[in-house]
């Protein structure tokens, strides 16, 4: 048998491969329920039922005993703004004045490299107590911002995905730049942080609102020197918003055509939201090869829309589930499914357990390329996964007794689960959290 360092016993589900169609999942999930785990320097040698399994195990290398906890791979968090974990829950307003109000005065505080480092640490327990191991994350303006939180995720070995915002105009002074500025400041990120480790960098202009058009040239310009990177930012969120891009942009055919003609679809982009899709953007997403990240408790909170599951599914376009932190109102993507579920319902459509699920894991890794290093459990995958404790609290347990198979026993938890339910999340073949240890200074 290949060599290993480390076993683990426990239940296991995963995604085995990535598909085109939800009918085809049941058919790619595996789910065991007592299982074998074995690691070698951070990455999967093989995942077998315990029966088999144990056969390989070395006399003296004892598993470590997980039974009664069910292990999934870490979550993927496909849009999420660190800066902003400081102001979920403001109150009252919709995308536009909720920029103003609330967001732009909380960001022009990440000047400050110390308050960028404590809300870096801060920002990283959070993913990691709700069992999330990759984001593609938002910074702010300041290229400090981005220095602070790769700092902070290089020392976790997380494999995280990060920039500097570009922003030129409508915004306060003290976040705006120049073009040359934002090219000068991203450029230098990309070279002292792209491909460091686990950690990539993406180009991350705001949204079409906040560039004037010499900023996407810059973007566009970055874009073609460092072509591995990934391209991260806002599209058809809010009504109003659309129409004043429409405004801004009028000779461009709607508001993802301003990103199009600045060439920045395409593998490796990803943009958020989505939620008032013209037939042709669809198209155009599925013909780039472009990702969307579905948000669906910023979208609710913010009073956006409802994502168009059904016809994402049915254009062909690669998706992933985010919690658009601080719009979005939890870190915790058991919640965050939980809602994807409810806005499914609104347009009567049925997300199941294993396709919710294949969102949060595998199907957010390919919307950010990285399939072949994390999402599920295959041999040479990169070890980040979730221990998840299934029932928490008496009303847990207590429905958990009637569930009969692991699909209730997953829905269950993406209907009533949230921060309790996890138990420890692993990082590169690393606990980096464990529930009950002692908190790490923040
Ligand atoms: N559009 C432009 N900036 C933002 C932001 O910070 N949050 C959300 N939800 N949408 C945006
Ligand atoms: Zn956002």
């Amino acid at each position: 048998s290949p060599g290993y360092t480390q076993a683990i016993r426990a239940s296991f589900f995963d995604i085995t491969r990535t598909v085109d169609q939800p009918q085809q999942l049941p058919d790619v999930a595996r789910y065991l329920e007592d299982g074998l785990l074995l690691l070698n320097q951070g990455c999967i040698v093989s995942l077998s039922a315990w029966e088999e399994g144990q056969h390989l195990l070395h006399p003296d290398l004892e598993p470590l005993d997980y039974r009664g906890k069910l292990i999934v791979p870490g979550f993927v968090d496909t849009h999420i703004h660190y800066p902003q974990t400081e102001m979920v829950g403001s109150y009252g307003e919709q995308l536009l004045e909720w920029l103003n109000q609330y967001t732009f005065p909380v960001e022009s505080q990440y000047h400050c490299p110390q308050h960028a480092a404590r809300m870096s640490a801060f920002f990283l327990q959070q993913l990691l107590s709700n069992g999330t191991t990759t984001a593609l994350v938002f910074g702010t303006v300041h290229p400090q911002s981005v220095d602070a939180l790769f700092t902070a995720a290089s020392a976790l070995e997380m494999r995280l995905i990060a920039g500097k915002v570009m922003m030129d105009r409508h915004g306060p002074d003290a976040l705006m730049e120049t073009p040359e500025e934002s090219y000068q400041q991203t450029r230098e990120l990309i070279e002292r942080w792209h491909n460091h480790g686990r950690l990539s960098y993406a180009l991350t202009p705001r949204y079409a609102a906040t560039s004037t058009p010499e900023l996407l040239e810059k973007v566009q310009q970055l874009r073609h020197e460092f072509p591995d990177t990934w391209l991260h930012t806002h599209l058809s969120e809010n009504l109003q918003e659309i129409a004043w891009i429409k405004e801004l942009f009028p000779e461009h055919n709607g508001y993802l055509d301003v990103y199009h003609q600045y060439q920045l679809t395409g593998q490796r982009s990803l943009f958020a939201h989505c939620l008032h899709l013209e037939d042709h953007e669809w198209d155009c997403l599925h013909h780039t090869d472009s990702a969307i990240a579905f948000c669906p408790t910023s979208n609710l909170f913010l009073g956006s829309g409802l994502f168009d599951l059904k016809t994402c599914w049915h254009k062909g376009v690669k998706m992933g589930i985010g919690t658009d932190i601080g719009a979005g109102t939890t870190f915790n993507m058991l919640q965050t499914m939980g809602e994807a579920y409810k806005v499914g319902q609104l347009q009567r459509y049925k997300l199941s357990a294993c396709e919710a699920f294949y969102h949060a894991t595998l199907g957010g890794a390919k919307a950010l390329d990285l399939d072949d290093r994390i999402g599920n459990f295959m041999p040479g995958k990169e070890a980040d996964f979730v221990v998840i404790d299934p029932a928490v609290s008496p009303l847990q347990q207590m429905r958990h007794t009637n569930s009969r198979d692991i699909w209730e026993k997953l829905f269950v938890l993406m209907t009533l689960g949230d921060d309790r339910n996890i138990a420890a999340t692993w990082v590169n073949g690393r606990c980096v959290w464990e529930v009950n240890a002692p908190a790490v200074n923040s």
